[in-house]
């Protein structure tokens, strides 16, 4: 069995996330959607129980995917559950000169553990959990962007717009 991570802050997961977990699920036997903390950078617009819950349900779809939420180093978790792969999604090249650190930040956490890096499909490479935010913030209509079960959440008239 050859377990990949897909890790984020997720807040909240869009369909370009969802887009690379379902090729990372195409590539792996199985798919852990991670859910962590983005250090200081985390505004946290979605609390990480309604983050991981949004994540359950947009991938509830595929059988060899299943979602956690951690709090801690992403290459500990990994460790710990015997992952051989984290899987990324690069939109641009400051994205790539980002995660080529991580990757190796992670790998010298834990010797071994590939990154895999995806090119964002052009369908949602403009597009960020930080984008969703602002326009949650100001009421705008997100279906072309978000998960449904993102969207049916939104519609349900929670105050995310704190
Ligand atoms: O969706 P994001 O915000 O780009 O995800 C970034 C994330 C959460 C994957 C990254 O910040 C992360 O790995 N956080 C966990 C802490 C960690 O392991 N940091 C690297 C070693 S210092």
């Amino acid at each position: 069995m050859r377990l990949a991570i897909c890790p984020g802050s997720f807040d909240p997961i869009t369909l370009g996330h969802l887009d690379l977990i379902e090729r990372a699920a195409r590539l792996f036997d199985e798919v852990i959607v991670l859910v962590l903390s983005n250090g200081e950078k985390d505004r946290g617009m979605f609390t990480p129980g309604e983050r991981l819950r949004l994540c359950e349900k947009a991938v509830s779809h595929l059988p060899n995917v299943r979602a956690d939420l951690f709090d801690g180093l992403l290459a500990v978790y990994a460790k710990e559950k015997g992952a051989v792969a984290l899987v990324k999604g690069v939109r641009t090249g400051t994205d790539y000169d980002w995660e080529y650190q991580m990757a190796w930040i992670n790998d010298g956490l834990y010797k071994g553990l590939e990154t895999v890096l995806l090119p964002a499909s052009p369908t949602y490479c403009f597009f960020s959990s930080t984008m969703a935010r602002e326009m949650i913030r100001h009421h705008q209509d997100l279906t072309p962007y978000l998960p449904q079960a993102v969207v049916e959440e939104l519609e349900k008239g929670n105050d995310y717009a704190k």
